[in-house]
């Protein structure tokens, strides 16, 4: 299957690494952004290099041929994954446990340098984590922290989960929340933060992507919507004012400007999230502190 051209209608399915296909609009989402990563590790200039995408990416057609339609959306995943990556390592000093929340195919745990003693929890469905575990393999990955794999849904008891896996409440954690905020519905999003912040010590940081209705609009018209909507994914919600989301539950925030980031890391960044784009609405890259 090649996510560039999922026809409408085709269905679910995504062969899975070991027998029988795996199925699942989140994995599909998560392949996606991995097969972003992907293309980026093979350039000379790479931001990262990330060897659990690659193998990934091998599922679904490699990585993206240039000038394919949802290029935008890969180049920004690529300055995005950069950011997160930068974020967690910053917050990483202060704060030993790291939750990243609809982990999908993250491989931060396999990648960056953690300081000694850090426990990375890795949140999502069950069988993307188990899609995952075969990945894993294949790559001949070894964690560079505690790896934890938690799976829980986001829309249920997903902190007792968390719990039960070993995580501390009362330790500074850095939590991430990737490409995942416009899939889950707005009080999703609520719950979800009530749930971080009832757990988050002080010091503890978040770091998330949003966007706002007026990017929504402008992402409707693109391939990726095509793509998604395909194989039975949505965007279920919009971020119009990050400050009127994280400020009644005590988070101070600053937002990164993702041409701003193109722009420090010599890169082009096109389509609805360029500089060219006439109204095209707000893309925020939020880092929260408590
Ligand atoms: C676009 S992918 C991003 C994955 C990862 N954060 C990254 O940047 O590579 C979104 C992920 O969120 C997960 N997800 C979506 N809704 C979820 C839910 N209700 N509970 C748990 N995970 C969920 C999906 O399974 C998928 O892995």
């Amino acid at each position: 299957m090649r996510v560039d051209d999922v026809p409408p209608g085709r269905g679910r399915e995504v062969p899975g690494p070991g027998p029988g296909p795996v199925t699942g609009a989140g994995l599909f989402a998560a392949l996606c952004a991995a097969r972003a990563r992907s293309a980026e590790s093979r350039r000379a200039d790479r931001l990262f290099e990330d060897r659990i995408a690659q193998v990934a990416a091998e599922k679904v057609g490699g990585p993206p041929r240039p000038g394919e339609r949802t290029a935008p959306m890969s180049e920004l995943v690529a300055l995005r994954t950069r950011f997160f990556d930068d974020e967690l390592r910053a917050a990483s000093g202060q704060c030993r446990q790291v939750v990243l929340l609809g982990a999908g195919l993250d491989s931060r745990a396999f990648r960056l340098d953690w300081p000694q003693g850090t426990e990375v929890y890795e949140l999502d469905r069950g069988d993307v984590l188990r899609f995952k575990r075969g990945v894993v393999a294949r790559a001949g990955q070894e964690p560079r922290c505690t790896r934890v794999e938690v799976a829980a849904d986001l829309r249920g008891d997903w902190p007792g989960a968390l719990r039960a896996a070993g995580f501390n409440p009362w330790r500074p954690t850095a939590w991430a929340a990737e490409g995942l905020l416009p899939l889950l519905s707005r009080s999703e999003n609520d719950q979800m933060l009530s749930g971080i912040t009832a757990m988050s010590a002080a010091g503890g940081r978040l770091v998330a992507d949003h966007f706002d209705g007026a990017l929504r609009e402008a992402l409707e018209r693109t391939a990726m919507t095509e793509v998604l909507r395909a194989v039975g994914a949505s965007w279920n919600s919009t971020l119009e004012a990050p400050q009127e989301w994280l400020a009644p539950h005590g988070w101070a925030f600053g937002l990164t400007d993702p041409r701003e980031l193109a722009r420090r890391s010599g890169r082009e960044i096109s389509g609805v999230f360029g500089p060219r784009a006439q109204g095209a609405g707000h893309l925020w890259l939020l880092s929260a502190v408590r």
